[in-house]
């Protein structure tokens, strides 16, 4: 049923997040439901960089890795990523992208399990990982790279040679979300050890990694982190793994003791040796600043309104799905689906593109997929409505059909 003007006013009114919004840098006349592909800046990240890059790098010069504390900045904002997906301190780093540290991951899991030969992913993950997967296999002698074609038949592949399961914790396309403990515990049941790829929940989805004994995770802080394009990384190792860790690349940041200055590579204790040599220090502080929006932000909260945003953007388009050709693919059941809204449909490309120029911006996924992601941090319920309307709009009034929209660009 679709929702009055004064039932939405009355939603946002309600809503205990209204005020984040006000700390982001938003353009005006955009409804910005993309933020599950790249967050927009907080406006706090302005003046952190200025500060970094005139005081720290300016007038510290390369004092600033004592004084500023450059050098531990994988393991303070580590720590602080650490705490919004249930890990106690000393166990996460931020660093490197995800796709490295899902390769760091997969080396190490696979060397805690020597006498095992698979690893498990499934066919629809993202890209990125099982393609660091097929050359983690390649690269090791023995190693097999098994798919799992639909999620349904993911744990009847586990078993007793089972040495990792990769696996997304939230659908890039459809936006279902995983069961972390339950997926974990069948796995540690078949000896195996998991990898959690967290880039489309961290900061938004409630996670505890610690109370369901995960081994390792990874995940971008571009998106719901708000950690600008490109930010750094971040990985988790359960404490317990930490003595045995062993991956690939073992730089000097990994090292004991690295302005000792060895010939030889002696690995540091803890949560460091899923490190690998220096690190983006200025775009560390954009994340930084970033994290210290969700401080005080209680992730239950910001699910809630999570849930309520794409649960009020289903109702408003499933009608038109129906009349114009589209299907809503992610889950309608709330413990089922992440932060975003999928519809499959024949011309989900144009269709975005025809939106985004009218101000409403969500993304495509090939091959048939419209992507609209609700960060509860910066959305309100009168834009869901009013993208809705907006979609609306371009499928009745055919506006998708202009050729421009169909050109491709490089970046989908
Ligand atoms: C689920 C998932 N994993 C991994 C990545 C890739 O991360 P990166 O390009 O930062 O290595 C993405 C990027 O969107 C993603 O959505």
């Amino acid at each position: 049923m679709r929702p009055g003007a004064t039932d939405v006013a009355a939603l946002d009114a309600a809503d205990p997040l209204r005020r984040t919004r006000d700390l982001f840098e938003l353009p005006p006349g955009i409804i910005y439901l993309d933020g599950n592909s790249l967050g927009p800046p907080p406006k706090a990240v302005f003046a952190a960089l200025d500060q970094a890059v005139r005081h720290e790098w300016g007038a510290g010069l390369i004092r600033s890795w004592n004084d500023a504390g450059w050098f531990t900045l994988t393991d303070t904002l580590g720590d602080r990523i650490g705490h919004l997906i249930g890990a106690a301190a000393g166990q996460t780093v931020v660093t490197d992208s995800t796709s490295i540290n899902v390769y760091k991951a997969l080396h190490a899991a696979l060397t805690l399990r020597p006498d095992r030969r698979t690893i498990i992913a499934e066919r629809d993950s993202f890209p990125t990982d099982l393609y660091m997967a097929e050359s983690v296999a390649a690269s090791r002698q023995d190693v097999t790279l098994r798919l799992a074609a639909e999620p349904s038949s993911l744990t009847s592949l586990i078993d007793g040679e089972t040495a990792v399961v990769l696996l997304n914790h939230v659908d890039y396309r459809t936006g279902a979300l995983r069961d972390i403990p339950d997926l974990t515990s069948c796995a540690h049941a078949a000896g195996a050890v998991v990898i959690w790829d967290l880039c489309h929940s961290a900061g938004v989805v409630p996670i505890d990694l610690d109370a369901c004994g995960a081994d390792f995770a990874v995940g971008c802080a571009y998106k719901y982190l708000n950690g600008g394009p490109g930010a750094p990384a971040f990985v988790f190792a359960a404490r317990r793994h930490h003595d045995s860790i062993v991956q690939p690349l073992s730089g000097w940041w990994t090292h004991d003791r690295p302005f000792a200055m060895e010939s030889n590579h002696r690995p540091a204790a803890g949560i460091r040796r899923m490190l690998c040599g220096t690190q983006p220090i200025l775009s560390l502080r954009a994340l930084g600043a970033a994290l210290d929006l969700l401080d005080g932000v209680e992730i239950a909260a910001i699910r809630r309104k999570s849930l309520g945003l794409t649960r009020l953007f289903m109702e408003l388009v499933e009608p038109l799905c129906s009349a114009f050709g589209g299907r809503i693919v992610t889950p309608r059941a709330d413990n089922e689906r992440g932060s975003q809204v999928a519809i499959a449909h024949e011309n989900a490309y144009a269709v975005v593109q025809a939106l985004i120029a009218r101000g409403v911006i969500g993304d495509f996924r090939a091959p048939d997929i419209m992507r609209f992601g609700f960060a509860p941090l910066y959305l309100s319920y009168r834009e869901v409505v009013d993208a809705a309307a907006t979609l609306q709009d371009v499928l009745e009034g055919g506006a998708w059909r202009d050729p421009k929209f169909a050109a491709r660009a490089l970046v989908t």
